[in-house]
């Protein structure tokens, strides 16, 4: 039975192998994960598998995220785990925050779409579809105008209503074509813009085999060719967050001959080398991931899942109890990347919650715990003999940065926990046209604040705008 074989790989692996990383990473991680081991293969839930049903699955995911959280139980807090809300802050704050998040939830925006959103603040606004070379049925928003095209791209777990829920004084789609841009809203494959497929429904297992290696690969051509077609250009500028830098240092590496179309990369919280992910969620799910993407590949669950008891264990953990870490942690993606309270906007965040998580795949996550975990920015591992067959060897290929040749900026801040300054750093030295990389001066400004910050008009986007008419 596959799952009783996969078992007993994580048994294998924790008991032997690569327990010394493991233990590295995180201490104690190996020892808990073989006890834990233990209790999996006497589960019912596992033993009634082979006849799979909505609720088995259910239990199977439960069950297995049971090993990383039982890991983050093992470790000490205080060692490599930022937590996100200290008992100090929170007695001042709470009041306060408990007061502006209600009132935030009477915001009507809460129930609108990205599309209504759009005209509703008073821009015009259009939807295309896209299908890629692989039949992926991709939705694009555009605010469409006469000027210099801008492709904005969201980054995991986001969407196109990344660019817009800010609100109108500060989404970045807003004051961009405020200036006049034309402003085009990409969505990957799998977020809740795009879940159709030529051939497969979003209920196949075969419609979530995808990182975003296939996301920089097809998705990311397609979009580009047709914004650049229906506007009748022959290069864009292009603005990433987090995963839409990921995707495009794949795509500009895989398939050069796109770095033409692109006259400026901007780059915020730049994700590629991730030695040094400080992200819990990341750093736990990296060295049990890829099981668990083959494991739950093996039952057909492939969408990855936010309601899991993972999420709920690192929220007790990370977060603690009390109003303020039941609101903030309940939401997967500050949950995965962090936030600061400095820049959030706690009147706005009911309209965030309401927008996103917007969907990915299990597999996405599995793809950045190998990075954390080899140091390299390199294609999906599928194990020795599986790369072999798909690769033509051992190892995974890395992706050739020195094939980017289209101007890059990267933008990062000390307190990213995805984007690591000194990852920044590696991934600047090897890029042979970094033509800018900026430090935010702002002390615990995170992975998020790239999107949402209180201040984003003077601390982003003031700067950026004045390097988009540089290019
Ligand atoms: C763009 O459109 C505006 C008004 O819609 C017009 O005034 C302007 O001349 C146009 N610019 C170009 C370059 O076509
Ligand atoms: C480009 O646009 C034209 C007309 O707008 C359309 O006929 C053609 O199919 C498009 N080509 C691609 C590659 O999208
Ligand atoms: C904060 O959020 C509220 C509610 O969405 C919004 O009205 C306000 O403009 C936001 N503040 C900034 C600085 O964007
Ligand atoms: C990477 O790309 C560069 C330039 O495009 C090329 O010269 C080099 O041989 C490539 N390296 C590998 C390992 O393929």
């Amino acid at each position: 039975m596959a799952i009783i074989k996969h078992l007993f790989i994580i048994a294998i692996v924790s008991a032997g192998g690569r327990a010394q990383l493991a233990d590295f990473l995180f201490p104690g991680l190996a020892h808990t994960a073989r006890s834990i081991t233990g209790a999996l293969a006497s589960q019912p839930a596992l033993q009634a598998a082979s006849q799979a049903s909505g609720n088995v699955l259910a239990s199977i995911v439960n069950v297995l995220t049971a090993v990383p959280i039982a890991a983050a139980r093992s470790l000490n807090p205080s060692v490599n785990f930022p937590s996100l809300i200290s008992d100090s802050n929170i007695v001042d704050y709470s009041e306060n925050f408990i007061a502006d998040f209600n009132s935030g939830s009477r915001n009507e925006d809460v129930r609108l779409n990205v599309g209504e959103l759009i005209l509703k603040y008073g821009y015009p606004m259009e939807r295309h579809k896209v299908v890629t070379e692989d039949g992926y049925i991709l939705q694009m928003y555009r605010i469409p105008s006469n000027g210099t095209v801008v492709f904005l791209m969201h980054g995991m777990l986001g969407s196109a209503d990344d660019y817009v829920i800010a609100g109108p004084e500060s989404g970045m789609a807003y004051l961009l074509a405020s200036e006049g841009y034309d402003v085009w809203l990409g969505n990957a494959r799998g977020n809740k813009h795009s879940r159709h497929h030529t051939e497969f429904k979003s209920s196949d297992a075969l419609f979530w085999d995808f990182s975003w290696h296939e996301i920089g690969c097809y998705d990311l051509p397609a979009m580009i060719d047709y914004a650049l077609n229906t506007t009748e250009q022959t290069s864009l500028k292009y603005i990433g967050h987090s995963q839409g830098t990921t995707s495009f240092f794949v795509m500009a590496s895989e398939k050069p001959e796109y770095n033409e179309k692109i006259s400026l990369m901007v780059a915020l919280s730049p994700v590629a080398f991730m030695t040094h992910v400080t992200a819990p969620f990341i750093k736990l799910l990296a060295p049990t991931g890829t099981l668990l993407h083959g494991l739950l590949k093996s039952i057909g669950v492939y969408e990855f899942l936010p309601d899991s008891s993972l999420t709920r264990a690192l929220k007790q953990l990370m977060c603690g109890n009390g109003p303020v870490a039941e609101i903030l942690c309940s939401n997967v993606l500050f949950l995965s990347v962090g936030f600061g309270f400095d820049q959030l906007n706690v009147t706005n965040l009911p309209v965030i919650f309401a927008h996103m998580p917007s969907g990915s795949s299990a597999k996405q996550f599995a793809h950045y715990g190998q990075g954390v975990l080899s140091g390299e920015f390199r294609q999906f591992d599928y194990g020795s003999t599986e790369n072999v067959r798909r690769y033509g060897s051992s190892q995974p290929p890395k992706y050739n940065l020195s094939n980017i040749v289209a101007p890059v900026s990267l933008w990062y801040s000390e307190a990213d926990w995805m984007s690591h300054p000194t990852d920044v750093s590696e991934l600047y030295s090897k890029l042979n046209n970094a033509i800018d990389i900026y430090k935010v001066p702002i002390e615990r400004f995170n992975h998020l604040d790239f999107l949402w910050a209180k201040d984003f008009k003077n601390i982003i986007y003031q700067r950026l705008r004045k390097l988009l008419t540089y290019f």
